[in-house]
């Protein structure tokens, strides 16, 4: 029996050295298995004296038991770290900032609008929208430019098959809104316009707002003032307004619509072409034979319109200079626009 202490340490020795639960298994079945190698020893009693044999067998018993006892609180060992293990896999830092939900902006050419159409509300404009799928006698014949007018060589007017066509600008919407005969009116008619144009200045489908205020006694220097006070509240600047002599088949008188350049105040630079000024729409007293294309009584009402191009408006605030920046939907480009 001398060597049941050797062996009884060498069992402890390989439960310590058992780094998984199977192989501690493996470990429990060589010793103290139904023909574990300390079990094996019991069978040796047979060979010793009866009266040595109690003895003998509580040694074998106690050695199983430091054996199993070990082989326990191995088992618990691993099993805690295995529990730790997975608890580090998945930990968790309290303390760093959320991922958070990306967020998407507005497009710089609707933002322009909104804010376009906030201005003009608050000093009480109405907002309305026509079709962009337009007809012959709203796009062009009620506007005073018949068949033959030569403006219409001016409108590279993308057609239909049918004859109609998609509006040119968003001036077919004074028509639709004057037949609906509701005066007196003040609005506006923000949308999109499409002419066969394309270059750094000029795309083929842009923004319009359209402005249209009837009403008894309306005269020219009302809507210069009403440029005017626009255009300071869209810029936040004290800028000068020039309305330049200029023609339009449904304005008369007709101008174009400068503004003092936002970029040199007026002192000349590149952007302005050295000349101070910028153009941003055209405008004029609504034309007489356009009224009566729309059933309103020329003799009773008077009114101005004008109409700006919205991407102007948006590249002289935001300072872009390639007006097709707008339409390449680049993401470094639309991240610099923030919400309205
Ligand atoms: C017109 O379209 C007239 N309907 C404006 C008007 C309305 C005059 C009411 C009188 C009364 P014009 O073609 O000049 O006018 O266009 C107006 C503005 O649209 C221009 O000043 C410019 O800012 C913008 N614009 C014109 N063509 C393009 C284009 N291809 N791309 C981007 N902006 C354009
Ligand atoms: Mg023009």
């Amino acid at each position: 029996m001398g060597d049941l202490a050797t062996l009884t340490q060498q069992a402890l020795d390989e439960v310590a050295a058992s780094t998984t639960l199977a192989a501690l298994d493996e470990v429990r079945v060589r010793w103290l298995g139904k023909k574990g190698l300390l079990t094996e020893q019991l069978k040796s009693l047979g060979a010793l004296p009866a009266a040595d044999r109690p003895a003998a067998g509580a040694k074998i018993n106690v050695a199983k038991e430091r054996v199993q006892a070990a082989i326990e609180a191995a088992e618990a060992r691993l099993a805690d770290a295995a529990i730790a293990a997975e608890l580090l896999a998945g930990r968790i830092d309290v303390t760093l900032p959320g991922r958070g939900e990306p967020r998407g902006s507005i497009h710089p050419v609707t933002r322009t609008r909104l804010r376009i159409e906030t201005i003009f509300r608050n000093s009480g404009f109405e907002v309305a929208t026509g079709p962009e799928i337009e007809d012959d006698f709203h796009n062009f014949e009620a506007l005073n430019i018949p068949s033959d007018h030569p403006a219409r060589a001016m409108h590279d007017t993308f057609y239909f098959a049918d004859g109609r066509l998609l509006r040119t600008h968003t001036s077919p919407v004074q028509i639709r809104e004057l037949r609906k005969g509701r005066l007196p009116l003040a609005m506006i008619m923000p949308g999109r316009v499409y002419r066969c144009d394309h270059d750094m200045t000029h795309s083929p489908m842009f923004h319009q707002v359209e402005g249209l205020v009837v009403d008894e006694n309306v005269s020219f220097a009302n809507l210069k003032a009403t440029l005017q006070g626009f255009l300071r509240a869209f810029f936040e600047k004290d800028l000068r307004t020039r309305l330049r002599p200029s023609y339009f088949p449904f304005t008369e008188p007709s101008a174009e619509v400068d503004m003092s350049c936002v970029f040199c105040d007026g002192a000349g630079c590149r952007v302005c072409k050295h000349t101070g000024w910028i153009e941003v729409g055209g405008c004029g007293m609504v034309h007489p034979n356009v009224f009566t294309a729309a059933g309103v009584d020329a003799e009773r009402w008077t009114g101005y319109a004008f109409g700006m191009g919205i991407e102007r408006l948006a590249m002289l605030r935001d300072g872009v200079n390639d007006l097709r920046l707008f339409f390449e939907s680049d993401l470094r480009f639309l991240r610099q626009f923030g919400a309205a």
